[in-house]
């Protein structure tokens, strides 16, 4: 709840909307009062012959059930004072008036009277009803749409900065969260925030003021009556409180079903092509089917809740209305009108009450899904650039690894005292078994991840003294998976940059991808399937050596970039390095060793700890590791 509000009252711009609505509910809560007033007016009629004949006590009329003809004689002497042998309406009105005590509907309609003459003319009523519902009707519009506008941009806010902040996390929040939850609380949560808060403002502003000033009206008319009818009324409360406990705690399970089964959905669709081969549709739809099931059974408990909050409290309502009929016609004696009246205003405060318990449902929700989406904006990205961090210019001198010890958990260290130097201008490969730790090298240099012992400098400052945007556009890489999205070729190589169409192709040459993108449909602008589907895995590769390539970058990050192409390929790409050598500084992780025989050192890694380094002749002779290496690759290709 505090969430909701901390979210509805967080900007400026909203505690303006906030108030014309609330300005707008208590418009319209009159009106609703106005229009039960109108509808105790058109009732009143003039005065019966028992409340005309009635016995006078303490000088007020008191009623009555019979009349005696004595008091009918004296009565009708009191009321025709000219002895005309008539009585006239007024003369009735008049006695009444004299001897009664004013009600509400009486009082309230003197007060019209003063202003616009109501009862003199049929018409003027006619008016002054329409004008009535008019009224109600704009102040419903208006208070309506301020709220419902307020959630949309409290919701479209609410997305962006969801957005921003995750953009803002570290790689390492992602392993812990999966990208079914992540997504599935963007989509769905703001959605349902902004809709619960479009029900809180509803229901929290205008029900107190409606309820409250609608009980002060009722106590005006009878407090007897509202005494009886308030007890029981307070009987709604139990229920309402009851059930909302209930879907609170129903909605948080859903949204955590919810989220297990988008992930459910998401592995199936990514994994698609192995999930067919291997021929496990059966089993994926095992799990999905299983999923699927748990949340519709909560839904149907959530249902339950949620839809017997009606028939509960439209019993209670109706028991309420007998009474206030029965009791104040019968056991107090008012007037008919006023007792249409009371339970008109009764029909005000049962309807926002019973509002509020259907809705209540909706804004558990909300506050089950204010605190999920809270739980990932409160987490601080722990890598920030620190205050005075300065902007790297390009690499001058060099990139020194000095003695880096680095896991990703705290139990199991990926790099141990792993130190190197890359000068300006070098090509250094490194190379090294599965899980030596050399993707991770790349990943430290681009500072996606903090290191925990050791320095890695650039240009002979520790790298968390630049800016981590200027570090990373130092950097052209080529991860070991290439990451293509739903856009043209052309889109994918510049990937959100300003280049002209001559530096893409010519990028796109030297990664020996311009032919195959010439064969495409529309070449260049050929748009490119989710993730590339329709091209192969050496295709893909040659697209991101082309987005690497046209960047220019002072530092060229290839992380096994060339594993997926065929011989001519990586020959053309080979070619196309060389002939960039000394113009950049390429770092070149490989396990195919031909990519990087010209490379000027070598660095051989295994289980994150350096074993040799030196030119390709060195380590043959220096490192049995790389020996075999070299002799299985030479093997393999003859
Ligand atoms: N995101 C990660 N979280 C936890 N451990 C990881 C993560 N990425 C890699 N590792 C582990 O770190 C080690 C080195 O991985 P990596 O640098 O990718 O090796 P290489 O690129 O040499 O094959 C491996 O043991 C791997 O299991
Ligand atoms: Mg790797």
């Amino acid at each position: 709840m505090k969430h909701l509000f901390t979210i509805a009252l967080a900007k400026r711009k909203y505690v303006l909307l906030l108030i014309f609505s609330l300005i707008a509910s208590l418009l319209f809560t009159f009106s609703g009062q106005l229009e039960m007033f109108s509808l105790g007016v058109v009732t009143k009629k003039g005065p019966d012959f028992f409340e005309l004949f009635a016995p006078i006590k303490d000088h007020k009329l008191s009623p009555t059930n019979s009349v005696s003809k004595d008091l009918f004689e004296e009565r009708w002497d009191q009321l025709d004072k000219n002895h005309s042998n008539s009585i006239t309406k007024e003369d009735a009105q008049l006695f009444i008036k004299e001897n009664t005590k004013p009600g509400v509907i009486s009082q309230g309609l003197d007060f019209v009277n003063s202003i616009f003459p109501v009862e003199k003319n049929i018409y003027f009523l006619i008016i002054a009803l329409v004008a009535v519902a008019l009224f109600k009707a704009t102040t419903l519009f208006c208070y309506r749409f301020g709220t419902k506008l307020l959630a949309i941009r409290i919701s479209r806010d609410l997305r962006q900065e969801y957005f921003e902040h995750l953009q803002a996390l570290p790689i390492s929040f992602y392993q812990n969260h999966n990208i079914g939850s992540l997504s599935s609380r963007v989509v769905n949560d703001a959605y349902i925030i902004a809709d619960s808060i479009n029900s809180m403002l509803i229901n929290y502003l205008q029900t107190p003021f409606a309820v409250i000033t609608t009980l002060v009206i009722c106590f005006a008319v009878s407090w007897k009556l509202s005494i009886t009818v308030f007890i029981g009324l307070t009987l709604l409360i139990f229920p309402i409180i009851f059930l909302a406990q209930r879907i609170r705690k129903i909605a948080r399970q859903i949204q955590k079903k919810q989220e297990s089964f988008a992930s459910v959905l998401i592995e199936f669709l990514s994994g698609i092509q192995t999930i067919k081969i291997f021929a496990m549709e059966e089993f994926s739809l095992k799990k999905y089917t299983e999923h699927n099931d748990q949340m519709a059974m909560l839904e149907k408990k959530s249902a339950r809740y949620d839809i017997a909050s009606r028939p509960i409290l439209h019993t209670i309502g109706i028991f309420c209305l007998v009474t206030a009929l029965l009791f104040g016609l019968y056991g107090l004696l008012l007037p008919l009108h006023e007792v249409l009246f009371y339970c008109g205003l009764l029909s005000c405060v049962y309807e926002p009450i019973k509002k509020f318990a259907e809705e209540n449902g909706r804004i558990q929700r909300g506050i089950a899904a204010s605190e999920r989406m809270s739980e990932v904006l409160s987490v601080k990205p722990h890598i920030n650039d620190h205050d005075g961090a300065i902007e790297l210019a390009r690499l001058k001198t060099a990139i020194e690894f000095d003695n880096v010890y680095f896991g990703y958990t705290s139990i199991e260290p990926v790099l141990q005292g792993v130190s190197f130097t890359v000068k300006r201008g070098e090509k250094v490969a490194i190379v090294g078994p599965t899980g030596a730790g050399k993707s991770t090298i790349a990943l430290l240099l681009a500072r996606l991840y903090d290191i925990q012992k050791g320095e890695i400098r650039i240009d002979g400052k520790p790298l968390p003294a630049y800016t981590q945007k200027s570090i990373r556009e130092n950097i052209g890489f080529v991860p070991q998976k290439p990451f293509l999205f739903f856009d043209t070729v052309l889109e994918n190589i510049s990937f959100g940059r300003n280049y002209s169409r001559e530096e893409i192709e010519y990028a796109a040459v030297q990664a020996h991808a311009d032919e195959f993108i010439r064969k495409l449909e529309h070449g260049y602008d050929t748009l490119l399937a989710e993730a590339g589907k329709a091209l192969s895995g050496g295709q893909q590769q040659r697209l991101a050596i082309a987005r690497a390539l046209v960047k220019k970058a002072p530092i060229l990050i290839m992380d096994e970039a060339t594993s997926s192409l065929d011989a001519v390929s990586e020959e053309r790409i080979k070619q196309a390095l060389k002939s960039l050598k000394g113009q950049i500084t390429q770092i070149i992780i490989a396990h195919r060793l031909s990519t990087i025989e010209d490379a000027d050192r070598i660095i051989y890694l295994d289980k994150g700890v350096k074993i040799a380094e030196g030119t390709k002749d060195e380590l043959l002779v220096n490192c049995p590791q790389f020996k075999n290496m070299w002799d299985l690759l030479y093997c393999s290709r003859s």
